[in-house]
């Protein structure tokens, strides 16, 4: 099965409140955004139907943009959105293969680059990582931690330190913030989890 179709699987066989990943409130993610930049506009890649795009709009984030390779979790947002869908930009792409069109303030990212387990495909990652900010742009990663989880929705992933992301980062990014957090899934099990912040140089 290829990847969007795993996801659109993945995202169409479970309701949003029944996959392993599922967090009501994304709080971890909220704060670091805010830190990073408390007005600035904001990319959540591999946002999924993640509730971290209605957490932006209530704090009054005008200027968003989700992007993922199912369009089904895309579809899931919107709905739960109503009119609210229409602030904000969705674009259906696979982040190893989209070229921007603009550049946002804040790349967030939660367990998107953990499944590039392929050099190439990371490196086409940053790639767009890089096309799509400016330098003093903010960068959130969130991967599984050193002691995570092999496995994310039955495929293998890399797991990191927020020290091993800055290497894979390399020279251009300053890690400026970082973290772990046990990520309780809906059925009661932990993940742990590495957040970092990063400032474009
Ligand atoms: C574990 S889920 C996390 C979703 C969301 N970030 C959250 O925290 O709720 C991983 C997400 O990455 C998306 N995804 C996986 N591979 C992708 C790719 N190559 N390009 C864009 N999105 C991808 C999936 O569709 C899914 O929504």
């Amino acid at each position: 099965m290829d990847t969007r179709a795993h996801w659109d699987k993945a995202y169409t066989e479970k309701s949003e409140t029944q996959v392993s990943w599922f967090q009501e409130v994304p709080a971890r993610s909220l704060a670091m955004i805010a830190a990073a930049s408390p007005h600035g506009s904001v990319i959540d890649v591999g946002g999924g139907a993640s509730r971290l795009v209605d957490a932006l709009l209530e704090a009054g984030r005008a200027d968003l943009a989700v992007l993922d390779i199912s369009q089904a979790a895309l579809d899931r947002a919107r709905a739960r959105l109503g009119a609210r869908a229409a602030l904000v930009s969705w674009l259906c792409a696979d982040i190893t293969r989209w070229t921007p069109e603009r550049t946002w303030d804040v790349w967030h990212d939660r367990a998107v680059f953990h499944f590039l387990t392929e050099r190439p495909a990371q490196d086409a990652y940053i790639a767009a990582l890089t096309a799509a900010t400016e330098p003093g742009a903010a960068v959130i990663l969130s991967t599984f931690a050193p002691d995570g989880p092999e496995r994310c929705s039955g495929l293998p992933v890399q797991r990191y330190g927020a020290a091993d992301l800055a290497a894979r980062l390399g020279a251009g990014f300053v890690l400026t913030d970082q973290a772990t957090e046990r990520h309780v899934t809906p059925w009661g099990s932990t993940q742990q989890f590495t957040y970092a912040a990063f400032r474009r140089t």
